[in-house]
């Protein structure tokens, strides 16, 4: 089979963009699929004796289907130890992002898998360097994009934004995939109902807001086709 992936973009930072990303590996590997998840850029990380550690792409590693088997430089190329805007990061560590770097990177990493997930940081527009953003980045990898909206007060305009510009970028839209990240928020179904009518593209799930949200939970909200039947073909 050949290998399949999706960049996961997200309405912001902080949206459940890892926790939907972890979900969808581990619904892939219940397809039966050898899958592994990507964070290209991360920005905030660990120092450990073996190098620079970020929590989202450990995360995707657990959830991937062999975890031993991946390097750690593969799955997260752009490691850098501040929590802000990667470009911001990069010039404070006196590195450059550089695109070439994460799609050889990626290229091992589909080597190894049926399906690659593969997770923004930040938003769609989150700049990378002076002149590129994370949009840039996507378009070079030519992955059909899933949007996780962080379903919250202000999600109808931040969705349909984001929607809007990935679409104006050129890139194919796979789908949405909700995830609740205010507990209280005041008509819930009704704004989800609103992204759903709104939305120019397939509703892929609502994950619900969890006290102690689990990606081995989060999958059964998960509305996806078997991802071995080809409805998530490459464009
Ligand atoms: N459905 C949910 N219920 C409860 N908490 C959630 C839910 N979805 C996400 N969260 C929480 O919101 C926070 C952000 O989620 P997550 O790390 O998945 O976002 P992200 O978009 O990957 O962020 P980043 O931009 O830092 O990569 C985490 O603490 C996560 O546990
Ligand atoms: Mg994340």
């Amino acid at each position: 089979m050949s290998t399949r992936g999706y960049f996961v973009a997200g309405t912001d930072t902080g949206v459940g963009k890892t926790l939907v990303s972890c979900a969808m590996l581990e619904r892939a590997r219940g397809d039966g699929l050898r899958a592994v998840g990507m964070k290209p850029v991360a920005a905030g990380c660990d120092e450990t004796p073996a190098g620079m550690r970020n929590d989202d792409a450990l995360a995707l590693i657990a959830h991937s289907s062999d975890p031993h088997a991946l390097a750690y430089d593969d799955v997260n190329p752009c490691a850098l130890p501040d929590p802000m805007s990667p470009h911001l990061a990069a010039l404070r560590a006196g590195a450059a992002i550089d695109p070439d770097r994460i799609i050889a990177a990626y290229a091992r990493l589909a080597a190894q898998a049926d399906l690659v997930i593969v997770e923004g940081a930040g938003g769609w527009l989150a700049p990378i360097s002076d002149s590129a953003t994370m949009a840039d980045l996507a378009r070079r990898l030519g992955l059909p994009v899933i949007l996780v909206v962080g379903v919250r007060l202000g999600c109808l305009n931040h969705a349909q934004l984001s929607a809007r510009a990935i679409a104006a970028d050129g890139c194919k839209l796979a789908g949405w995939i909700g995830s609740v990240i205010a507990p209280d928020m005041a008509a819930l179904d009704a704004n989800i109902a609103t992204l759903r009518e709104l939305l120019p593209l397939p509703c892929l799930g609502v994950v619900p807001w969890r006290s102690t949200p689990d990606p081995m939970q989060a999958v059964e909200w998960l509305e996806l086709p078997r991802m071995d039947q080809g409805v998530f073909t490459r464009s």
